[in-house]
């Protein structure tokens, strides 16, 4: 997905912009590009491919100047190609877009009969020319005019070469922040980006427009209103967005598990009374038992961890829960009321299709609560209710550390809920508490299985296809261990209910295919292994995951990797580890690009 980075101030601003980009890269792009102010002159240095490939163009002839623009670009409108890449430039003018302007077609018409020549494909340059058109020598006041006619959604940055020291930009869904430093400031769609030179931070707003020079920041809305900002400073520091001597931020990140959990338990169990607390959630009890209904919206990943959180809320709250993907549930008129209420879970809080799956339940008058691991982010300003996991900044585009600490807010909330509504005795929440204190130690024991993990994977790493079976939680666990696999390492992988395995799915195993089979749920585990034992009939390769002490499992699995026995309930969070670590070793050993796959983005901001 696009990057966007600025910079105004005494330095060469060349450097700020590639170096931030490059920290942006794990967004996945396929052209870059910068505009830098030089003697007056608007200079553009742009090309399709990666960041080195700008670099190598750039070469020794490095802009001078002290005021810059700087893109990623994630093609949506028009090939990835060098005219296509931002900055655009228009006139006096260059500008740069993370968003989709969609009205573009009709305005470019209108600018064509004006005279006005386009050099890209892209919906963004008609941006650049509306301000060229508007301009009558006030920079801001022409910015507003295009604001006022472009309609989609942005993160934009604008310079002028009547204004050397002002960048002006504003963002509509899209996310940007101005990073605050001395004498300088800077610009960016991530944090990342500016968390090297500053974590003092304005986070923008939809409407707000920013007029950003070396000594301030001056924020109105499109009426020319005062906005004053609280400055949010980033609690995380760049070490966390580096990848701290691991070899890719996946495994770094898978790593971090322990971590993430501890610091998403934080302040929400409580050992002493063996509770589940909230702080941050306003729900009496009367309010909660008025819930009839939840549906749980998400994409990938997160839609993977609102399965398990559909098992965790039936069983523990029962309340009847639907799960959807976000941009199902935005067009197929969902039954939302006042008295349901819709968790969207997203981990950068910025997925479009999950954003607006939000805003129509929002129009359909349910509540809304957000889980998202971004703080501040667009999901999370808009839910009337947030719940954050503390993952921190999670970088590989294979999300990991972000769906254990989804599972684990969901689990937290469903024991909270299940207080609430007095559904669960106090005997079991205390039960639930220890386990959930206990969960870090237990996935640093399961880290511990890494080289065996990684035989397998090499073992099984030239297959064409590997299937994934599970019951129960453990089928939830299997959806998400086929999609690492197949996005990350490009076999072919599918997840199936162990009893469904014989609608249909026999067919295609034949011997010697893997599969992969879940047995952590102790009230369907004799089930799991009839069908475990369906699959060993065909000569299949079976690899199971299961807990410490079930001895069993070798007796019928080719391979088996233990798990640290839990409570049902953490199991996935225990279970995913040797599938993440699966995935990663598979993609490494088939030479694959661990962190940016082929195809995909970080933070799908499109819908
Ligand atoms: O930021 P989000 O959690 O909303 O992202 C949703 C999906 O795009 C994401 O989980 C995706 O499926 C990951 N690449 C999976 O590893």
């Amino acid at each position: 997905m696009c990057g966007i980075v600025g910079y105004i101030g005494m330095h060469r601003a060349a450097d700020y912009l590639v170096n931030g980009l490059s920290k942006l890269e794990y967004r996945g792009y396929d052209s870059a590009g910068i505009a830098v102010l030089e003697n007056n002159k608007i200079r553009v240095e742009k090309c399709v491919g990666r960041l080195d490939a700008l670099r190598t163009k750039l070469g020794n002839n490095i802009p001078e100047g002290n005021i810059g623009i700087g893109h990623t670009r994630w093609a949506t409108h028009g090939r990835p190609s060098d005219l296509n890449a931002h900055p655009h430039v228009a006139g006096k003018f260059a500008i740069v877009h993370n968003g989709i302007i969609e009205n573009y077609l009709k305005l470019k018409e209108e600018l064509l009969a004006k005279g006005h020549e386009f050099t890209s494909e892209t919906d963004t340059e008609v941006v650049a020319h509306l301000l060229e058109d508007y301009y009558e020598g006030d920079f801001e006041e022409a910015v507003k005019k295009v604001l006022r006619v472009i309609r989609g959604s942005y993160a934009l940055a604008f310079m002028c070469e009547d204004q050397p020291d002002m960048i002006i930009c504003t963002k509509k869904d899209n996310p940007l922040v101005i990073g605050l430093g001395d004498g300088e400031n800077f610009i960016a769609s991530d944090i990342p980006a500016i968390i090297n030179e500053t974590r003092r931070t304005f986070i923008m707003s939809d409407g707000e427009i920013a007029t950003v020079t070396p000594d301030g920041v001056w924020i109105q809305d499109i009426n020319g209103v005062p906005i004053s900002k609280k400055v949010f400073i980033v609690s995380w520091n760049a070490e966390a967005a580096e990848k701290s001597g691991y070899d890719h931020f996946m495994l770094k990140e898978i790593n971090e598990q322990p971590k993430a959990i501890r610091d998403t338990v934080s302040g929400r169990i409580n050992l002493e009374e063996k509770n589940i607390a909230f702080p941050e959630l306003c729900w009496t009890e009367d309010e909660m038992k008025e819930i009839n209904k939840i549906f749980i919206v998400a994409c990938g990943t997160a839609y993977h961890a609102g399965i398990v959180g559909k098992y965790y809320l039936e069983q523990l709250a029962r309340i009847p829960v639907e799960v959807d993907i976000a941009s199902e549930f935005r067009y197929r008129s969902p039954l939302v009321d006042g008295n349901s209420l819709t968790i969207v879970i997203s981990q950068s809080g910025e997925t479009s299709d999950t954003l607006a799956a939000l805003r129509e339940a929002k129009r359909l008058g349910a509540r809304t609560l957000a889980v998202t691991n971004v703080v501040g982010s667009s999901i999370a300003r808009e839910a009337d209710q947030v719940v954050y996991t503390y993952a921190g900044p999670e970088i590989a585009v294979a999300s990991t550390k972000a769906y254990t600490t989804q599972l684990l807010a969901m689990l937290m909330l469903s024991i909270y809920v299940a207080r609430l509504r007095n559904t669960l005795d106090k005997r079991t929440i205390a039960g639930l508490v220890t386990a959930l204190a206990n969960l870090p130690n237990a996935v640093e024991q399961t880290l511990k299985h890494t080289e065996t993990i990684k035989g397998l994977a090499e073992k099984y790493s030239p297959c064409n296809d590997v299937f994934f079976l599970g019951r129960s939680l453990d089928y939830a666990v299997a959806l998400e261990g086929a999609l690492k696999l197949k996005e990350i390492s490009y076999i072919h992988a599918e997840a199936y209910a162990a009893g469904e395995l014989k609608h249909g799915t026999l067919a295609l195993l034949v011997p010697g295919v893997p599969v992969i089979v879940l047995a952590t749920q102790e009230d369907i585990y004799d089930k799991t292994i009839s069908n475990l034992q369906e699959v060993k009939a065909r000569e299949a390769e079976v690899l199971a995951i299961g807990f410490e002490g079930d001895s069993s499992l070798e007796n019928y699995a080719d391979h088996v990797v233990y798990i640290p026995k839990t409570d049902k309930y953490l199991a996935p969070m225990l279970s995913v580890v040797p599938l993440q670590l699966f995935a990663y070793h598979a993609a490494l050993v088939r030479g694959c690009d661990v962190d940016k796959p082929r195809n995909l983005a970080k933070s799908v901001t499109v819908e």
